[in-house]
């Protein structure tokens, strides 16, 4: 061993050199599969406009109360609700502006324009009949308005609509440039391309990448899905969040509406619509298009565990001011249809394709269960309504489903007296996880490093459900707040006995539709940017291993007074020692790393995230702002000198 290290592992070395034990020869406890998973919420447009690939906005025209927001309707265009879809009964209905030049038609403008990238191929199609017999054509075109071209048209084609009966009708175009805002229009003409002469009613107007995550017709844009795959997330708890309580129980995502034909999926306005009046979206409605079929089959591709919410009979109770009133009319004697729908929907994601709801999933695609094993009751509930509510639901689910592992709330406060009554009442009601949340400043991170390693171990785990660093005056997701989600999950690692699931928040946002920032993963039209909380999770996430190396809690720097936090796993699949240091100083530190039970270290790789320019972040503009670096190290023996950076968060992988 040369001087230097030597010196390094001395103890009484100087200040900043550091060292930690690790005991690689004696694995603890196992690190959950679900550890470090995706919350997903409608927020942001995280759904439509975002992570749902549908172009057109309003495609059923049920966006109240102006049943053509979205569109700009042209010439002779009425509005009719006797459509072929129960559920969405309005359509449009385009008929003879009355002049050979004149014209009747739509336009729509999608989720802040329609994104469209080069050469790919969109899939349009539309539900459609001519009433009068009198066949018309459909001219469909992909437009940039505010061209200086000659033609506003990129792309067009045609479609005859012959049939007095609905029938749904396709075209592909190919986009022959790349642009963020385009726009669809679709004409109303005579089978030769004068203006129409006849009437033609339209309903579900859709727009779609062909190339969607996977190629499912109703699927998700490649590249933010593709994102979340990358996370390797554990667990993907969905849809909610607020929007599952809504703002009026009425309001509520309820899951049963989101399956099926797309078509007749009913809208829902999205809570976030109008949370906030400084940020305010009129148009911000939840079309159901990405429903909990698309939530499980999603959770299965990206190979997490699925993690539903479901409603307890409550409304949103910050929106409610927390009055008893507003969960009126579910009073206590009223929870026959929350309990059906958490029944249910065990049925439906694990039944077999003869039982009820299973046969609906196997007629959507998916004959073979889902295997369903965890279900939230309530998103972010407190208080004696929440309790009175959760007992007889969760009574009656675990009652039918005792393979089902539960998870109640401990409410928004992340300590204090809701948070220990909520955890208190969770003990008593014997769920089997408690969702607790934390959007705090640097501070409360500083002060919680090791929140976990005195925690009740006899009780329900941990599932830290909702949380993100926020530093104050500064809501963005920079790499100075991200370095204390580093250290703050080396106190979740270390406690991997009770902490079980933990899962970042929100997830998505769209940079022209947001309503709450930081967020993991933003994007807009045809752009997408990993935050560096995204890669700060993503290394935990790709490096869990199967268990903590428990000697690592006492010998490693103990309380991080030295604004060092770090934790040990082993990996038992990949044979490899992983140790996680986040320095939140501002200096660099030495430090060894010694692997007590092993002879000698074969190999070994140090993966650096560096946080240190405060300010920094990964933009669409300017996405690998902050990456993590690999590269390989030197050892000697079984230990490792490094120097980490202040403000850097490194992963170091050993092999034997
Ligand atoms: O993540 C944003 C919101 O924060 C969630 O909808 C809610 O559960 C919490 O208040």
């Amino acid at each position: 061993m040369c001087l230097a290290a030597l010196m390094a592992c001395l103890p009484g070395a100087a200040q900043d050199n550091i060292t930690i034990n690790v005991k690689a020869n004696k694995p603890g406890s196992p690190v959950e599969k679900t550890m470090y998973g995706i919350f997903f919420e409608d927020i942001n447009y995280a759904a439509d406009g975002g992570l749902y690939a549908e172009l057109v906005k309003n495609r059923s025209f049920e966006f109240t109360p102006d049943h053509l927001m979205g569109w700009q309707a042209f010439g002779n265009v009425a509005i009719l609700k006797d459509g072929p879809f129960e559920k969405n009964p309005h359509y449009a209905r385009l008929a003879s502006a009355g002049h050979p030049d004149r014209w009747t038609g739509l336009q729509n403008e999608g989720f802040f324009g329609i994104g469209l990238h080069k050469d790919a191929d969109y899939r349009f199609s539309v539900w459609a009949r001519v009433p009068e017999g009198k066949a018309q054509m459909l001219r469909i075109q992909l437009i940039d308005e505010y061209s200086n071209d000659n033609n506003q048209e990129l792309v067009q084609s045609d479609i005859i609509v012959s049939s007095k009966e609905w029938k749904r009708y396709t075209t592909t175009l190919k986009s022959p440039k790349t642009i963020d805002k385009a726009q669809l229009r679709i004409f109303l003409c005579t089978e030769k391309g004068r203006s129409g002469d006849g009437v033609c009613d339209v309903e579900h107007v859709s727009l779609f990448p062909a190339d969607t995550w996977k190629g499912h017709e109703n699927g998700m844009r490649k590249d933010l899905a593709q994102a979340l795959y990358d996370l390797h997330p554990g667990v993907f708890r969905f849809p909610g969040g607020c929007i599952v309580e809504g703002t009026t129980l009425d309001n509520r995502y309820q899951w049963k509406n989101s399956i099926g034909p797309v078509e007749n999926r009913p809208y829902n306005k999205n809570r976030w619509e109008s949370t906030f009046t400084y940020r305010y979206y009129p148009d911000y409605f939840q079309s159901y298009g990405l429903g909990f079929y698309e939530y499980f089959l999603l959770s299965e591709e990206i190979g997490a565990e699925p993690l539903p919410v479901l409603n307890v009979g409550m409304a949103c109770q910050f929106q409610n001011w927390n009055q008893e009133s507003a969960h009126v009319p579910c009073t206590l004697n009223d929870l026959q249809p929350y309990i059906d729908d958490c029944n249910d929907l065990i049925e439906f994601a694990n039944g077999d394709a003869a039982s009820t709801w299973g046969k609906i999933r196997a007629e959507m695609g998916h004959p073979e269960p889902f295997n369903l094993k965890f279900l939230a009751i309530g998103n972010e509930q407190w208080g004696k309504f929440y309790f009175d509510r959760l007992k007889i639901v969760a009574g009656a689910v675990h009652k039918a489903h005792p393979e089902i592992k539960l998870i109640g709330t401990s409410g928004p406060d992340s300590e204090g007296e809701n948070f220990d009554l909520g955890w208190e009442a969770m003990r008593k009601q014997k769920v089997d996880l408690v969702d607790e949340h934390f959007y705090r400043p640097i501070d409360w991170f500083l002060n919680n490093m090791n929140r976990y390693d005195n925690y009740d171990r006899k009780g329900p785990k941990v599932f830290a459900g909702e949380y993100a660093c926020h530093d104050k005056g500064k809501k963005w997701n920079h790499a100075g707040a991200s370095i204390y989600e580093a250290a703050f999950m080396t106190g979740l690692e270390r406690n991997a006995d009770i902490v079980h699931m933990a899962t970042y928040a929100p997830l998505f946002a769209h940079v022209k539709g947001w309503q709450w920032r930081p967020d993991l993963i933003w994007f807009d039209n045809l752009r997408v940017a990993k935050s560096v909380s995204y890669h700060v999770q993503a290394l935990y996430a790709q490096n869990k291993g199967t268990n903590v190396l428990p000697s690592a809690q006492s010998a490693i720097t103990p309380k991080g007074e030295d604004g060092i936090f770090s934790s040990a796993v082993f990996d038992a699949e990949k044979e490899e020692y992983i140790v996680k240091i986040a320095n939140t100083t501002t200096n660099s530190k030495s430090i060894c790393i010694k692997m007590e039970g092993l002879k000698s270290i074969s190999e070994a790789r140090q993966i650096t995230l560096d946080c240190s320019d405060y300010d920094k972040e990964n933009t669409v503009e300017s996405p690998f702002a902050v990456t993590p670096q690999e590269k390989s190290i030197p050892t000697e023996g079984n230990t490792i000198n490094l120097t980490i950076g202040g403000k850097h968060f490194i992963v170091v992988k050993v092999k034997k």
